[in-house]
This record gives C-alpha cells, structure tokens and sequence, in this order.
C-alpha cells in the first residue's frame, strides 16, 4: 500500500543546499544560506529575463538558454524551487510509489529531485545540458540521494536508457520542444509520446507538466483530448472521459495549490514584482492503455475546478466529473452536518456528491444530502483495489 503523506520540502535544509550549489557552480565565495546584496540584484534581473523569456514570450524557445550559466544559475534559486513543489504534489498522485523514474528535459533536476524525494529508488534524468545536468546531480547528491545523468536530445530516439520505467515527467518543455511555429507539431509530439508510452511499466505513468498560462493551458488540454479520443486513460486530474468541457468553452482549466515560500523565494518575488500566491500549473498524468481507466468506485465522483465563485445565490464551485462539468452550491442558510465538507472545499479535491437537488448543470445542496471528499488535493484516486507490481 502506498504512503500518501507528501514529505515535508524541507528548505530549511535544501535552500542552503541550493545556494551551496549556486556558489560552487559560480566559483563565489559567501555565505551559504544567503546571498549578498549585488548578487541578489543579479539574481532578480535574470530570474525576471527567464520569465519573459520562457512563459511570457518564446524569446528563449528554441535556444540552449542554460548554456548562459547565470540564467542556470538564476534558474535553481528560483524556478526550481517552484517546480519541485509541483514535482512533489503531482508525483504524490501517481497511484504507487514510481520506482523507477526517468525525467525528461530534467534542467537542474526538481522534478528529478522530487521524485527520490518520494521514494522512487531509481532517476534517470536527460537533457542536452550537461552543466544543468552536473546541477541536479550534485543536489541530489548532497542531500544524499543518488541520481543518473544522460546528455542527449530527447527528441532523438531511442533514448540513451534501458528497461521500462514507471513514471516518465516531461516538466515545462513540451512546447519548447514542439513549437507551434514547427508545421505538424501536433503529429510529432504525438508520435514522441508513443515512444515515451513504449517505455512504461505494464503500470508506468507519464506526468505533463506545463504553466497555468493560456497558451500552454490550452495545449495541454487539445493533448488530452486527443489522448482521450485514441484510448489513452487518465490517471489525473480527469475522472471525466468524454471531449474536455473548458475547452469548448475556450476557459482554462488548471490546478492551483498551496505553495510554500522560503524567504529567498518571498524576497525574489517582491523584487522582481512577481504576483504569484499559490502553486498554478497545468498537469495531465496518463496510464499506460493496457492498465486502462482507474477503476472508481460506484459513488457519483467530480474534481473541484475553480475556487469558490460568488454569485447571486451564494458562493458556488464548478465541478467536472463522471457526467461532465456541474456547478454546485446551495440556498440554505446552514448546510446539513454531511454536507458541511461545502465549506471547505479546495481546488483540486476529488468528491462525491449524494442526493442533490439537480437543475440542470447545477447541484443544489438540500436537506439530506451529502458531500464528501474522497480524494484531497494532491492524492491518488480512490480506486477500487488494484495490484500496482
Ligand atoms: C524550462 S526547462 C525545464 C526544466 C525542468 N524540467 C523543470 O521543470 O524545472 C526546459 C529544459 O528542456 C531542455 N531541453 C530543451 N530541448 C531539449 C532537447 N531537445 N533535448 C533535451 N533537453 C532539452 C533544456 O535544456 C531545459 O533544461
């Protein structure tokens, strides 16, 4: 049986460990667990260029960016703390602990770093980058975790790896690799992911991560759809399985969760003016097609998608689940003791509904009915027992 717990980040010990990394890969010397003023200056100015360059624009699409070794540098202290919160709270739904693990186009290695966090036993990690690649391996290493490194281009296969693997993470670069400006991209990175499906476990999963950004929520929903269509079960966030409903409607539809923010990371952010609160990002976990859709068991099941939206009638959410996208709220001045779980709802969370009042798309909370979570935010699925070898 799987522990669910998601393990502490612990950057009591991995921000040092970060800057630690930072200061031998600059050849600077200085204290571990800060930095200096001017250098805090130069982090903010490319922690900044990386965002424009990456998420706001495709200025560095396209280019090997981390050769420039202060943007790879910039890169660990800020972006990768960020994504290995996300590393940690999306692996952790994999319904199993992923032995072994291979992270594509890893960068410095959060992802990578993560996944042995959670107890996969082996990493492999691949990029074009070898000195991102040295990157990940000597944190992963410090913290006394051992991780493989492979330079090549993933694009390239077969891939420098051998056996199946259990979980595959391809972190933030699904666009970088199939542009939109490349003719037939969409056939490409389709047939790239058959390569990556042929490499799975009878088990094995693979994990997309990409930004909460329009433009990337929205390729990592055409992906699924199309995944869908061709018989490819999702492990995560999707219990539904006709054609993605935000999409029709051309809204987005990604995850957000709590995130934790290190004082580096609080005081990067207000320098640079970065809003960003929580966790935001767009995922997609997929199953290998011979172990087909989790098997559920028979409760009326949806995934919380927004937070709480207010409305004429009091504070509602919107669902998406068995039967497709719902919204769910009530008229009660106070809920019923079995509903109560309404007013703690989170994003992200996988519930079950009873005997609600149904107009149409809309769930009205009455008298007897009844709410449950089934699944909190960053949790396997609660599938009926299955043998995860
Ligand atoms: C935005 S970074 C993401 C790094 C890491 N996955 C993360 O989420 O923090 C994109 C990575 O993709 C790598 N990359 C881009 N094209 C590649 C290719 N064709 N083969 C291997 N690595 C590639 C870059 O070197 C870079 O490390």
């Amino acid at each position: 049986m799987k522990n669910n717990k998601i393990p502490n980040p612990d950057f009591e010990n991995v921000i040092p460990l970060l800057i630690g990394v930072w200061r031998r890969f600059h050849k600077l010397s200085g204290p571990s667990d800060v930095l200096q003023t001017r250098e805090f200056r130069q982090v903010v100015e490319l922690v900044q260029k990386l965002r424009l360059g990456l998420e706001e624009s495709d200025k560095l699409v396209g280019e090997d960016y981390f050769q420039d070794s202060e943007l790879l540098g910039a890169y660990l202290l800020y972006q990768w703390v960020i994504h290995y919160q996300q590393g940690l709270t999306l692996i952790n739904e994999v319904p199993f602990t992923p032995k072994r693990v291979l992270d594509l186009c890893s960068g410095p290695g959060a992802f990578s770093f993560a996944a042995l966090r959670l107890g996969a036993r082996e990493v492999i990690a691949v990029d074009r980058n070898q000195k991102a690649l040295e990157m990940a391996a000597s944190i992963c290493g410090r913290y006394g975790l051992p991780l493989a490194i492979r330079k090549h281009s993933v694009l390239k296969m077969p891939l420098p790896v051998e056996g199946k693997f259990d979980l595959i993470i391809v972190g933030h670069c699904l666009t970088e690799l199939f542009p939109d400006t490349k003719a037939e991209w969409p056939k490409h990175q389709r047939d790239w992911i058959n390569h990556l499906i042929n490499m799975l476990t009878p088990h094995g999963q693979v994990l997309f991560v990409e930004s909460s950004l329009k433009h990337a929520n929205k390729r990592m929903l055409i992906l699924r759809d199309q995944l869908v269509k061709e018989g490819i079960p999702i492990q995560a966030p999707c219990v539904w399985k006709g054609e993605c409903v935000a999409l029709q409607a051309n809204s987005q539809c990604y995850a957000q969760r709590e995130l934790e923010k290190p004082y580096l990371i609080k005081e990067i952010q207000r320098a640079a003016q970065i809003n960003l609160g929580s966790l935001k990002m767009s995922y997609l976990i997929i199953r290998n097609p011979a172990a087909g859709w989790p098997q559920l068991p028979p409760l009326r099941l949806y995934r919380v998608i927004s937070p709480p939206i207010d409305t004429q009638t009091g504070q509602r959410f919107f669902l998406c689940g068995i039967d497709g996208k719902k919204t769910l709220g009530s008229h009660l001045t106070k809920l019923p003791k079995e509903a109560a779980a309404f007013d703690y709802l989170k994003r992200g969370e996988l519930i079950s509904v009873e005997a609600v009042l149904e107009k149409q798309n809309n769930f009205d909370i009455v008298i007897g009915t009844r709410i449950k979570v089934e699944s909190a935010v960053g949790k396997p699925l609660p599938e009926i027992e299955t043998e995860y070898v």
